[in-house]
């Protein structure tokens, strides 16, 4: 409704709607930086036809292809186009390209990673908090495992928080799609919705031999069995998630040396400690989530019945429940 509305993106189709078409950047206005990755940087943009606030992902074309992550790439799309309907996991709202990089359109989660509320609380956050976004990450991992989808790289960083502070999972590119195409698509002969070929290479995931396919993942919350040249599989997502509890409540993770190689020595040899103050239900769910087996580690329904949350509502759908102030 203002006079400028309109100036700013030149149009391709004279009025065609936005749906409608492939996006470009010159439909956003691009505002600071969220955050950098080694192949991406996330900037806060504005949608110019909504004015909805969005995170777009770039990435660099000829820094993806030089790096060999062409595949990373491609993984986090079909990832975040097959999960991102959830409410617990980012939504992807549009992809597209142009000469020198990649976008990624995600929705924005305004308050930023659970990281920086770990660090804020000091000596960890308290009981409630620490128990209702173990509960989230619960209930978004379970979907994930649901739909056939390993995340491989959970950690503080990736739990981004929405404005109203529910839990939005980020960052896919390092998952495990098991099951090999997502839904069938219903017309075959119905020309693809989204041109975006650039980013849509073949997911054969793990088809790199033993030497490159070494560790996905961050050194803190890798699971000893990955770390052992075992594949991953739902329970090392379990076994990040038991960090992360782990965190939430100690306010540092569980294992950490002087460098990745010290931090690798300690998850082989279960190595940690878990503080006198914390609740003796957290420490035997921590316990249960960080077995050395995968096979012993305890599955995600089976932490949900565990006394840690006896009295938590898991009937009430989480995203309609009123989150424990974080400080
Ligand atoms: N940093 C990375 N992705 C983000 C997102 N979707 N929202 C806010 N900050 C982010």
């Amino acid at each position: 409704h203002t006079a400028h509305a309109h100036v700013h993106a030149p149009r391709s189709g004279a009025s065609s709607p936005p749906a409608m078409r492939k996006r470009s950047p010159a439909d956003y206005d691009f505002a600071q930086t969220l955050g950098e990755g080694s192949y991406s940087t996330v900037v806060r943009a504005t949608d110019r036809h909504s004015d909805r606030v969005v995170a777009i992902k770039i990435l660099d074309k000829r820094h993806i292809v030089k790096e060999k992550k062409t595949k990373y790439v491609a993984v986090e799309k079909a990832a975040l186009t097959l999960l991102s309907r959830h409410p617990l996991v980012v939504h992807l709202l549009a992809t597209f390209q142009d000469a020198q990089s990649l976008y990624f359109v995600l929705e924005c989660a305004e308050n930023g990673e659970l990281l920086a509320y770990i660090r804020r609380a000091h000596d960890g956050l308290d009981l409630d908090a620490a128990r209702f976004y173990a509960a989230e990450l619960i209930i978004a991992v379970e979907y994930l495992h649901s739909m056939g989808v390993l995340h491989r790289d959970l950690k503080p960083e990736n739990v981004l928080l929405s404005s109203d502070m529910h839990i939005k999972l980020a960052d896919f590119g390092s998952a495990k799609l098991l099951r090999p195409e997502s839904p069938p698509r219903p017309a075959p002969a119905a020309p693809p919705r989204d041109t975006d070929h650039g980013a849509d290479a073949h997911v054969d995931a793990d088809a790199a031999p033993k030497s490159t396919r070494s560790f996905v993942g961050t050194a803190e919350y890798v699971s000893p069995e990955l770390l052992q040249d075992q594949p991953a599989g739902a329970a090392s997502d379990v076994w990040a998630l038991g960090c992360i509890l782990y965190q939430m409540l100690v306010g540092r993770p569980p294992f950490k040396g002087s460098n990745d190689y010290q931090t690798f020595q300690k998850i082989l040899k279960r190595d940690f400690i878990i503080p006198d103050r914390i609740d003796p239900d957290a420490r035997d769910l921590i316990d249960k989530m960080l077995v050395l087996d995968p096979n012993g580690r305890i599955s995600l329904a089976d932490a949900k019945q565990h006394a840690f949350f006896s009295g938590f509502d898991w009937t009430t759908p989480i995203w309609d429940q009123t989150p424990p102030p974080l400080p």
